[in-house]
């Protein structure tokens, strides 16, 4: 693993922002693995501002987000979907049939055999961002007792919910979520998580410091050969 703490949000934005835009440039149909959350919206910010700027293309890039909620539609304005859509892919030139999404409300094996097919179809995933909970789940590999491979139907758990939930103002918010596995993530060229904020302290910790156990699902990252953890002061406190 590699750590580096930054002062500022848009500091790491843009630090994963390059390495990102780098890859596209050298190979112009590579493939992201893209997050949700907060943690990557200032490398979205800073994606889109270099395509703006005519730095980069996204046109021939392949994308696979890493999770979505079940027993919510697609275009409702809270799927993972309707996030991707309003803070990348309408802001760039990403090519709509080049993106890969889980879909919740499809029956479990099925997906999650399509998504790995489709992954797999693509090359393999490149570059994959990821955000951390502050349980240490990755995706929505919540803590449990064993890592995951593919993608699977998860019950979120209550720091899960209790995160988000500030996001659903209209109906409650859904309880299963259809991710990407742990194995499907570690399988990745390289990684970038990014972990901001106080709140991701003991998490940061625990994946860092901490032994490796699917009870912290982001400590598995300490096996992976190409591993960036991105953090701001907060974050890294307890390092
Ligand atoms: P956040 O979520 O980026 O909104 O903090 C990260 C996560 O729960 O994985």
């Amino acid at each position: 693993m590699e750590i580096r703490v930054f002062r500022t949000d848009a500091e790491i934005g843009k630090t994963a922002a390059d390495i990102i835009c780098g890859c596209v440039r050298e190979k112009p149909s590579c493939v992201l693995g893209l997050a949700t959350g907060a943690s990557p919206l200032p490398t979205y910010r800073e994606m889109i501002a270099e395509y703006e700027a005519g730095r980069v293309s996204f046109k021939d890039v392949r994308t696979f987000n890493l999770d979505e909620y079940c027993d919510l539609p697609r275009d409702h304005k809270n799927s993972y979907y309707s996030f991707m859509v309003e803070n990348l892919f309408s802001k760039t030139d990403i090519d709509m049939a080049n993106v890969g999404f889980l879909d919740g409300n499809a029956p479990e094996k099925e997906e999650s055999e399509r998504y790995a097919a489709a992954i797999k179809a693509a090359g393999g995933i490149d570059i994959q961002i990821l955000g951390i909970g502050r349980n240490g789940h990755i995706a929505f590999n919540e803590p449990s007792d064993e890592f995951t491979d593919e993608a699977w139907k998860v019950k979120l758990s209550d720091s899960t919910i209790e995160a988000n939930s500030i996001y659903f103002d209209d109906i409650p918010m859904p309880r299963y979520a259809m991710t990407m596995g742990i194995g499907s993530i570690m399988r990745a060229g390289k990684i970038i998580l990014i972990a901001t904020g106080a709140s991701k302290a003991q998490a940061v910790k625990d994946m860092i410091k901490g032994e490796v156990t699917p009870h912290c699902p982001a400590s598995v990252l300490q096996r992976h050969a190409d591993a960036l953890i991105l953090l701001d002061e907060a974050a890294a406190a307890l390092l």
